[in-house]
């Protein structure tokens, strides 16, 4: 991982982002407020009047958010929270969207299911060909990349040029990456959408989403969505985020770190086959990944031979969790077909945790001869 002096300087000023406001004996930490009204005698220029127009607790964190993302950042209850506010803040009946065709299914499940149901045309595109596929009539070409969770990867910079010269805005999930590991507004996307239920939160213990841009009028959209809509999220959960995100980078280096010695031993191991992982040189995604993204992530893809072996190992592996999600303290892993996803029945998608990395290859090593 290779965070440049930029990124880094910004997380250092994120870890430190109250102190400007405090006041001598203000609480160091951000509190967890969890007031559904405010003392309101007159409306006329009050910022705070109901819950759901704001909290201070979502305030601190999308203040931190912002920080990292450089950029205005607005809070959602989970990461669909923040996809759907972006999409929809972005679409409107006759408008074309250009989904992934291989991304996080839940994300084609919207699109095909209400999106396509409110008239927005949905084009679904593999993240492969987005960089040379039609994109003209599109009102929104939307990516994720790596892609979860096959882990191919697409120009941004690229996409965000091809994008922009048939009048269509670009939105990245950078979910898989977090913003210490790219940074797509900075290689031309106008919107970030991520889900913090992951590494950002990193502990598997909440769900949290947002939407970063550049752009201020859809940022007032986007709040205007989140008002309007009622999908608003808790204090507590915001709370939870911003204790998470103050160790990001730590995590992140050692996830990253393990995650290549393990890609690089599963992809010499005889039983596993087609291992991905942005970071192996041989990975068809390594090119762009190098160019693009400061770390290659904490996600590998392997093939077993079916789906009993591929069962067996999950079993086994006494180091990882069978449970779906990733980005998370503890290793965690699972079938990815299990859920729909075009791969074939052997297919496992791995999350690296914060486990001593030869203890954790061990473990791993055990249940593949198992
Ligand atoms: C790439 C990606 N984007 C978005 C989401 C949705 O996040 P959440 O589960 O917080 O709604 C996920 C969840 O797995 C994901 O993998």
């Amino acid at each position: 991982m290779t965070m440049d002096a930029e990124t880094q300087a910004r997380f250092a000023a994120m870890l430190h982002h109250r102190s400007k406001g405090l006041a001598p004996g203000d609480p160091l930490v951000a509190g967890i407020v969890t007031s559904a009204t405010y003392h309101a005698p007159d409306v006329e220029g009050l910022t705070r009047v109901y819950g759901r127009s704001g909290m201070p607790t979502w305030e601190a964190l999308e203040a931190q958010l912002g920080l990292l993302e450089d950029a205005e950042c607005v809070a959602f209850p989970s990461g669909m929270g923040a996809i759907s506010a972006a999409l929809f803040a972005g679409l409107a009946a006759g408008k074309r969207v250009i989904i992934p065709a291989d991304g996080y299914y839940v994300t084609r499940l919207l699109s095909a299911q209400v999106l396509a149901a409110y008239g927005v045309d949905v084009v679904e595109v593999a993240t492969r060909d987005i960089a040379t596929a039609d994109l003209s009539g599109a009102a929104v070409v939307y990516i994720e990349t790596p892609s979860n969770p096959e882990l191919e990867v697409c120009d941004i910079a690229l996409v965000c040029a091809r994008a922009h010269a048939v009048g269509a805005i670009v939105m990245v999930d950078n979910t898989t990456m977090t913003p210490l590991l790219q940074r797509p507004l900075d290689l031309g996307a106008d919107v970030v959408v991520a889900a913090d239920t992951k590494a950002p939160a990193g502990h598997s213990d909440v769900l949290f989403g947002h939407v970063a841009s550049r752009d201020p009028a859809f940022i007032q959209k986007l709040r205007d969505w989140r008002r309007l809509s009622g999908g608003v999220p808790g204090s507590f959960e915001a709370w939870l985020v911003h204790r998470g995100i103050e160790t990001l980078e730590v995590r992140l280096e050692r996830m990253c770190a393990s995650a290549m010695v393990v890609a690089g031993r599963l992809a010499e191991h005889r039983g596993v086959a087609n291992v991905r992982y942005p970071g192996l040189s041989q990975d068809p995604s390594h090119a762009i990944a190098r160019r693009q993204m400061s770390g290659f992530g904490f996600l590998i893809g392997f093939e077993l031979p079916d789906a009993a072996r591929a069962e067996r190992f999950l079993t086994e592996c006494p180091l990882i969790a069978q449970a779906t999600s990733f980005g998370s303290t503890h290793t965690s892993g699972e079938r990815r077909v299990r859920w729909g996803d075009a791969v074939p029945q052997g297919f496992i998608r791995l999350s690296v945790g914060l486990e001593p990395v030869e203890v954790l290859w061990a473990a791993i090593a055990g249940a593949l001869e198992a």
